[in-house]
């Protein structure tokens, strides 16, 4: 059991989750525009039109607090017994996580757009694979905004905003991870060979979610589902069931994964600029092969 997600499925939350922060009618024109895209290109596809509006105020009590819970938990193991890496540290600070309430992503990406101009947006549900990566090409995550009901606290098989914005969006505070994140979703929107695709789905499972780093001699977690998941943040670094292997783009596309259970196999990073350096590469031979070289960005942190 984990909380990794394939890219596509990112955005995609229970059906059985009701929020107070989402309103209805908003949520069904979003899903709609969504499921439209499906049939888009790449340049037609209208990201905004899949938005939701984060209604912050409606939260309860009881969502506030499941989060509490949960931020505690997480954060003793990965700050307190020092198992998070320390860029995701310092991204959960820059963008202001704290125990008290649900994160505002107006606080978020107030913060994020400061350090990296990437921000947060609110969806209402499952997003077609090209307009998942339409969002990461334009330096915009798509969250799922519901919390977790209590009963499922320490397990849920669909993204909520823990496993989003807890999990995945610290990093994105981070230069470095910004980049390869935003040329990863620029090589993903573009590509139509499906072996790209199927390779760059490999990718973001062994990174993004499920990727571990070297930090001063000591292995680290960093990839959303480690971070967002008590068992599989512990399995990872301590199971001695675990294959982990040194970070080689190739062959991490190689690797085909499993989602319904622990993670046998996972890669070290030595840092997350090995990772964009290699993922800058990579989108290189795969947009000049589309014919869409001049859609590589321009890199902002330092090479
Ligand atoms: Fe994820």
């Amino acid at each position: 059991m984990n909380e990794g997600h394939k890219p596509q499925d990112e955005a995609k939350p229970a059906a059985s989750i009701y929020s107070n922060a989402i309103d209805t009618d908003e949520a069904r024109a979003a899903q709609a525009a969504a499921d439209r895209s499906a049939d888009l290109g790449p340049d037609k596809i209208d990201i905004d039109a899949m938005k939701i509006t984060q209604n912050h105020e409606r939260y309860t009590e009881a969502d506030h607090e499941v989060w509490g819970v949960l931020y505690e938990k997480r954060m003793r193991h990965l700050r307190d017994e020092g198992a998070g890496s320390r860029i995701f540290l310092q991204g959960a600070d820059v963008i202001d996580l704290n125990r008290q309430r649900v994160p505002d992503l107006r606080v978020v990406n107030q913060n994020l757009s400061a350090c990296t101009g990437w921000s947060s947006h609110g969806v209402p549900g499952y997003l077609p694979a090209k307009s998942f990566f339409a969002f990461l090409a334009q330096r915009q995550f798509p969250t799922t905004i519901t919390v977790r009901p209590k009963e499922s606290m320490d397990y849920l098989p669909e993204p909520d905003i823990i496993h989003d914005v807890f999990g995945h969006v610290p990093l994105h505070a981070d230069p470095v991870f910004a980049d390869f994140l935003q040329t990863y979703g620029k090589a993903a929107l573009y590509t139509n060979n499906p072996d790209h695709t199927e390779r760059l789905a490999r990718l973001f499972w062994f990174t993004v979610e499920f990727g571990l780093i070297h930090e001063d001699n000591t292995m680290k977690l960093y990839g959303s589902g480690l971070i967002s998941s008590e068992g599989e943040g512990h399995h990872a670094l301590e199971s001695p069931d675990v294959e982990r292997r040194a970070f080689d783009l190739d062959r991490v596309c190689d690797t085909t994964f499993e989602i319904d259970h622990y993670q046998p196999i996972l890669y070290v990073l030595e840092s997350f600029e090995q990772l964009r350096d290699a993922m800058v590469d990579y989108a290189e031979r795969v947009l000049d092969e589309a014919g869409k070289l001049d859609e590589l960005p321009a890199l902002t942190s330092k090479s």
